[in-house]
């Protein structure tokens, strides 16, 4: 099994590490990174669970861990208060230690509850991720945000929580719907977008699953590089790191049209994305080819290009969104494909513009 290693200067310092059957290896590599643990809490979900947590357990239990599992629903509801508290409860009561560990198997939703129960249940213990879609593996494993939803919105409450382990199987993306895969494309072709021109015209080059998965290993190994080098030169978000939203102001606004429920995050963001560029263009920052040059690589993965929405949903996005502060608005754009440019403009100058592109 040939495995590939970064390792990620950020909280105590961590690897990620890139294999293919890694998932019946795991117990090797999280007693190497957590040698003082002896118990594991899983924490999956109802699709993941049938799948691989067997696999997952078995390759624990023959490193003498004693395994607890709690499986949530399947579902972004699962990013729960009340899932919180019991993922609490479940881990005392089963007499959770510091030095023990938290391990997340399954996508974003498993990865940020699971993540931010890991960093606060008696006040932190160990957390390993292992991420089984394309947009946990390219994203929201590593980094350390961890997130539940509340009432009011999404992710509106969370910790900066950095993982000790961070462990891929490529393998497991096989299982993946497409529509999932297509979502989780979206966010690896945003890191060609704002920060390599050669990997986007790498990305370009193959279009379609079966063309991609021939070289996962590699596309998951440089959208996880390009995260490190951000998340290490901003870690709490108070600066570089807001490039990681491109397209992602807008997508809100898609989202929101949709009622969380029309689109995935990795739709929304994909046409968000190319109205950022067109923005962009408006606003005579972006290169007018562009827009087309982000619409040719996303529309074979069958990820939408624009989306209707009602003009205060832009609004609200434009208006709401955590990048904002004041009249003003902090929007990432790209100058060209790989040249990121965050640009703070009054929010009634972005809207206007928008105006004009939505009611031309
Ligand atoms: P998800 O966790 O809901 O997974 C998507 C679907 O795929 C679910 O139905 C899940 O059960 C299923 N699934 C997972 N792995 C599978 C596999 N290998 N085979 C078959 N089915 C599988 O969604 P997601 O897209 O992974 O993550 C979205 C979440 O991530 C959102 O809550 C978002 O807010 C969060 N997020 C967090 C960060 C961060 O930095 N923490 C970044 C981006 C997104
Ligand atoms: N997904 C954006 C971030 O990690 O900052």
């Amino acid at each position: 099994m040939e495995v590939m290693t970064l390792h990620v200067d950020a909280g105590s310092g961590y690897d990620i590490i890139i294999g293919s059957g890694l998932i019946d290896s795991a117990g090797k590599y999280i007693s190497s990174a957590l040698p003082k643990a002896k118990r594991l809490f899983v924490v999956t979900d109802s699709n993941v669970s049938p799948l691989y947590g067997a696999r997952l357990v078995a390759s624990l239990e023959i490193e003498s861990f004693e395994v607890h599992t709690h499986v949530v629903p399947a579902g972004e509801t699962s990013k729960s208060a009340e899932n919180l508290i019991s993922l609490w409860e479940w881990m005392t009561a089963h007499a959770i230690t510091r030095t023990d560990a938290v391990v997340a198997l399954g996508g974003g939703v498993v990865g940020d509850l699971a993540g931010f129960a890991a960093s606060t249940v008696l006040r932190g213990v160990g957390l390993v991720q292992i991420p089984t879609t394309l947009l946990s593996q390219v994203d929201s494993s590593v980094g350390g945000k961890t997130a539940i939803d509340l009432s009011t919105g999404k992710n509106l409450a969370g910790t900066f929580y950095q993982p000790d382990l961070v462990l891929m199987d490529p393998e497991t993306l096989r299982t993946l719907p497409d529509r999932e895969f297509a979502a989780g494309m979206a966010e690896v072709v945003k890191y060609g977008c704002i920060w390599d021109a050669g990997f986007f015209g790498f990305l370009k080059a193959r279009p379609g699953r079966e063309a991609l998965m021939a070289d996962i290993a590699h596309i998951l190994h440089t959208c996880c590089d390009i995260k490190r080098q951000v998340v290490e030169t901003d870690e709490h978000d108070t600066g570089l790191r807001m490039i990681l939203n491109f397209g992602h102001t807008l997508g809100h606004a898609y989202e929101l049209s949709g009622g969380y429920a029309r689109w995935t995050h990795g739709e929304a963001v994909a046409a968000g994305m190319v109205t950022a560029a067109k923005l962009g263009v408006a606003l005579g920052v972006t290169g007018p080819d562009v827009p087309g040059q982000i619409e040719a690589i996303l529309s074979p993965l069958g990820l939408p290009v624009a989306i209707d929405c009602d003009f205060s949903d832009l609004e609200r996005a434009v208006g709401i969104d955590k990048k904002s502060a004041g009249d003003d608005v902090t929007l990432i754009l790209l100058e060209r494909i790989g040249a990121v440019r965050p640009m703070k403009l009054p929010k009634a100058e972005v809207l206007d513009v928008l105006a004009g592109m939505y009611r031309r």
